[in-house]
């Protein structure tokens, strides 16, 4: 993998005659793993065609702010949320003027202002812009607020001159985009969550399902590929968007949800089960719908595989997260369904609570593992699979018998 596997960088570009080096920035992103997204200045496409960084790319380029095309497909904001790493490069001195002043009116400003993420600058100008005390003390003031800087070079310029000025080679600046990242907790792992109901089918118009939300699961395979894991979701049927950097796996049944569980198990390191799946299923699933007929109906129903412990039973197993809904005597039942699962890992939710559970967006919960215990209070669910992969990935660690892929 990549040492920028599963990153998402956007790279900027201003209007300067280094702009034609963004170009080879771009490629040499992508073979380090990145999905990278460009946004330019209308200057910047005097001198590169937006097309030719389409096309490196594999993404539309961003240019307006005002444009409700590209808003509606991915507006400046969400483009600000998607970003692990934002590069300007080159990054005229008119930008990084404007960029100490917060203006907002042009997408590139708009974003590093609106974005999180750590912003990364390669300047690139005359030598005698650069030495400018405008620029100097631009150049402080950037440093001052926590933005990065590579380069500029000292050497020959486009002009004739010779100075610092020149933009940083787009290796150097892709060797500084990935150093910029520090290591994150499941690097290098790859994780399988499965979250949501599932429906098993009466007839083709009726099935019989529980009220899970898929939201506990959704969040925790966000946090997962957060933290770095290469992550797949296997979603049950739910009204969710799918978040950023996860495959997702569609399916209805429980046998559907075994079937893909097996095939991810293959290759993955922790799997989590969140699914909320159905015991059982109608034993003879009707091929036309069912007519009314007397006071009463009977319906048999078998048993469904059980996912988890299923893939519990796999040669090299991955790492095995479960979940338990509990209403009495929690920890007992709990550790009692972790050994019977074969799991090393269970999260226990009180279900007797009005204030957590299956549709709302707050949970509590509390870990097992063998020889532990941790206690997580209400919180929002986001927040809640953000600590729980903390710990997953703390005991995974001290497992050691999952061995990280190379
Ligand atoms: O046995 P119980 O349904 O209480 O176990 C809950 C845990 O087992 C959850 O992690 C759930 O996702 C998983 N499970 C499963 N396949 C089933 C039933 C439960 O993976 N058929």
């Amino acid at each position: 993998m990549g040492q920028l596997n599963n990153r998402n960088v956007i790279v900027g570009i201003t209007g300067g005659i280094a702009a034609y080096k963004a170009a080879q920035l771009v490629r040499e992103l992508q073979d380090l793993g990145a999905e990278v997204r460009v946004v330019m200045t209308r200057s910047a496409t005097e001198f590169i065609t937006p097309m030719t960084l389409q096309a490196l790319s594999g993404n539309p380029v961003h240019l307006d702010l005002l444009d409700s095309a590209a808003e509606a497909a991915m507006g400046h904001i969400e483009l600000a949320r998607w970003a692990d790493l934002v590069c300007v490069a080159p990054a005229t001195a008119d930008f990084l003027a404007r960029l100490c002043a917060g203006r907002a009116d042009d997408l590139l400003c708009s974003l590093c202002l609106a974005t999180g993420a750590p912003l990364l600058l390669a300047p690139a100008m005359n030598q005698g812009m650069w030495r400018d005390p405008a620029t100097a003390a631009n150049i402080t003031l950037l440093r001052e607020r926590g933005v990065a800087l590579v380069g500029p070079a000292d050497g020959s310029q486009a002009c004739g001159d010779i100075g610092p000025g020149r933009m940083e080679e787009p290796a150097v600046i892709a060797a500084r985009v990935a150093a910029s990242f520090e290591s994150r907790l499941l690097d290098n792992y790859r994780a399988v969550v499965t979250a949501g109901p599932t429906r098993e089918a009466l007839d083709p118009v009726r099935f019989i399902s529980n009220h899970s939300s898929g939201k506990m699961g959704f969040a925790i395979a966000d946090a997962c590929a957060s933290a770095g894991a290469v992550t797949t979701l296997i979603s049950g049927p739910v009204r969710l968007p799918t978040p950023n950097r996860v495959k997702r796996v569609d399916v209805i049944s429980a046998l559907e949800m075994y079937e893909a569980a097996q095939a991810a198990a293959r290759d993955c390191d922790i799997f989590i089960a969140c699914a909320a799946v159905s015991d059982y299923r109608p034993a003879r699933p009707e091929p036309q719908k069912i007519k009314k007929n007397g006071d009463s109906m009977q319906l048999e129903m078998v048993r469904n595989p059980d996912i988890v412990a299923a893939v519990a039973e796999r040669d090299n197993r991955p790492f095995m997260v479960g979940f338990a809904a509990e209403t009495n005597h929690m920890e007992s039942h709990a550790r009692d369904k972790m050994r019977r699962k074969n799991l090393d890992l269970i999260v226990a939710n009180d279900v007797s609570r009005a204030d957590a559970g299956f549709d709302g967006d707050n949970n509590a919960a509390t870990l097992f593992w063998p020889g532990g215990k941790r206690e997580f209070a209400l919180t929002s669910k986001t927040q809640l699979a953000r600590r729980l992969v903390e710990v997953i990935a703390q005991q995974v660690d001290l497992a050691g018998s999952q061995e990280p892929t190379p």
